[in-house]
This record gives C-alpha cells, sequence and structure tokens, in this order.
C-alpha cells in the first residue's frame, strides 16, 4: 500500500498512561503544526492555536489538573490522578478555537471544520513521525482557571492532545460505521 495511505489508515489514539518519552520535539511539533495549517480552511482564517507544555511546566499543568478534579468534587485519590495524567504525559499541547460568530462570509460551522481539520492532521502527523496521543477534553476545559491559563480575549479551550511514543501497540478502537455507511450514491 502508499505508505501516506498506509499512515493515514493506521492512525489510532493512545491514551496517556500508554505514553512515554520521548515525546515530540520542537521539530517534529513544527511539522506536526505545519501539516495543521495545510488542513482546509475557508477564508484562511486559521481558527486555531496549539500551545505546548512539557518540562517542568507540567508540575503547573498538574496543579490547574488538581484544582479542577477538587472543584468538580472528587476525592483525595481522583484528585491525584487528575495531576498525576499531566505529569505521565510526556508533551502536551492545548488545542484553542477561535470562532468568530459573526463572520460575513464563513460562518461559525465551517470554522469548526477547520479546527477539527486541522486538529485531525496535528494528530495524523505526530502519527507519521513515530509518535502516539490522544485528543481529550472533559469537565477540565470549562475551569475558569484553566481557561485563563491558555485562552487569549475570543478563544476557546477544545482540550489536549497527550503526545508521546507507545508504549504499547496501538489498538483500533471498535468502529460502529463501515465505509458504507458514510459513502453512499445521491439517491
Ligand atoms: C475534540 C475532541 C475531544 C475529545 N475528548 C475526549 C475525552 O475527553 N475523552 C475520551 O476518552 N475521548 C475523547 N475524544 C476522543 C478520542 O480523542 C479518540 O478520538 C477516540 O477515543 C477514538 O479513538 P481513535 O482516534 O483511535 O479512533 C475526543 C475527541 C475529540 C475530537
Amino acid at each position: 500500500m502508499d505508505p501516506v495511505l498506509h499512515s493515514l489508515l493506521s492512525r489510532h489514539s493512545l491514551g496517556g498512561k500508554h505514553l512515554s518519552e520521548p515525546g515530540p520535539d520542537d521539530a517534529a511539533l513544527a511539522l506536526m503544526a505545519d501539516a495543521a495549517l495545510h488542513a482546509p480552511d475557508h477564508a484562511g482564517l486559521v481558527p486555531f492555536r496549539f500551545i505546548v507544555v512539557r518540562g517542568e511546566q507540567r508540575q503547573r499543568l498538574a496543579a490547574l489538573f488538581a484544582d479542577a478534579a477538587r472543584d468538580a468534587g472528587k476525592d483525595a485519590s481522583g484528585i491525584a490522578l487528575d495531576a498525576e495524567r499531566a505529569l505521565q504525559v510526556p508533551v502536551t499541547v492545548a488545542v484553542m478555537a477561535r470562532i468568530d460568530p459573526g463572520h460575513p462570509q464563513v460562518p461559525a460551522h465551517e470554522q469548526w471544520c477547520a479546527v477539527g481539520g486541522a486538529l485531525a492532521m496535528f494528530l495524523q502527523a505526530a502519527h507519521a513521525l513515530g509518535y502516539a496521543g490522544k485528543m481529550l477534553s472533559g469537565h477540565k476545559v470549562r475551569h475558569p482557571a484553566i481557561q485563563a491559563a491558555f485562552c487569549a480575549p475570543g478563544e476557546m479551550l477544545v482540550g489536549w492532545v497527550s503526545l508521546g511514543t507507545a508504549a504499547r501497540p496501538l489498538k483500533a478502537s471498535p468502529r460502529r460505521l463501515r465505509q458504507a455507511d458514510v459513502l453512499q450514491p445521491w439517491a
């Protein structure tokens, strides 16, 4: 099979507890961002931004995750688990969206499509470079202190991409639909 197609068809998400060092370095992250910039994007609005968290900065993210878990009413072990999620992942990338609901030419749903396309390309490039990862969101994205730590005015925190080297083989998630369910002739 064509190696590009093989790469496209062999990407699967892998969660933080199965990610080990090394995570993507600057050069790899730059290529991933470049891939994201090749996603379809009506009027070239680039309604997304990626913020890289790694090294010592993971302690700060862990503290924010712990605060969010505490505010969500989690017990001590739940709080520790959420903090650990930030520490165990080699590289975490926050995904920001900047949607202009009043854009004269590009409706909001098209801008979200561009964000999704960019995210898919970012993850796909990580896979092509030999890294694994997973997009995660959850209640934390709505926590005010976490939003304040990441969002510029007008931005929304979509979630985080966990990135690292796969510590176990990738597995396909069960898919409810097949090609024929999503690719149909016009009746
Ligand atoms: C914006 C976005 C947010 C997501 N948030 C979560 C999440 O919080 N928890 C989770 O288990 N999966 C989440 N997912 C789904 C996973 O990233 C992943 O796509 C899913 O587990 C299917 O795995 P696959 O990518 O190997 O098909 C999210 C996906 C997207 C696009």
